[in-house]
């Protein structure tokens, strides 16, 4: 793969199986990004491009096609969905990776509690995700 290169998407197609159908979420889907790109995927309601994203940093399998990825690449994922768990406070939320990793440390709690001041969520690291807006929740997020 050439070295700017950060994704190569051929002919990818989903299809979703469910008891009573199958749905073809994703059909003949090609891409490629290089380093420096900004790239949206537009399009309208139910077109696929969460089952995209969802396929690219590996939480789908897709049906059929194929995705090349450059060296060292380091992808992050912002959900549709926030998913973040009512029962648990926001700071807690933030620290359950760390927790099933083993590594919740002094050192990593206080890097977590830093980043969620910038994010302007200082005063809620012990409120539930329920009192927080969309917009804050996808921060925590
Ligand atoms: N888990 C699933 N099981 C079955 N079908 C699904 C599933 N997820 C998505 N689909 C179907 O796949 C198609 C694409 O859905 P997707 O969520 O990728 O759309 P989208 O472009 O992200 O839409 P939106 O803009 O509303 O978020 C839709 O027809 C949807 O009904
Ligand atoms: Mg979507």
């Amino acid at each position: 793969m050439h070295q700017d290169k950060i994704l190569n998407i051929k002919n990818l197609r989903k299809i979703y199986h469910t008891k009573r159908d199958e749905t073809l979420a994703i059909d003949n889907f090609s891409f490629d990004l290089k380093k420096g790109e900004f790239v949206s995927i537009v399009g309208p309601s139910g077109c696929g491009k969460s089952t995209i994203l969802s396929i690219i940093v590996g939480l789908l399998e897709p049906s059929s096609g194929e995705i090349e990825y450059g060296d060292n690449i380091k992808m992050g994922y912002m959900l549709q969905d926030d998913s973040l768990f009512e029962f648990r406070t926001i700071l807690k939320n933030c620290l359950l990776g760390l927790e099933i990793n083993h590594d919740l440390t002094d050192e990593n709690k206080e890097y977590v509690i830093k980043l969620l001041k910038t994010y302007g969520l200082k005063d809620f690291l012990n409120s539930y995700p329920e009192n927080l807006s969309g917009g804050m929740r996808q921060r925590v997020a």
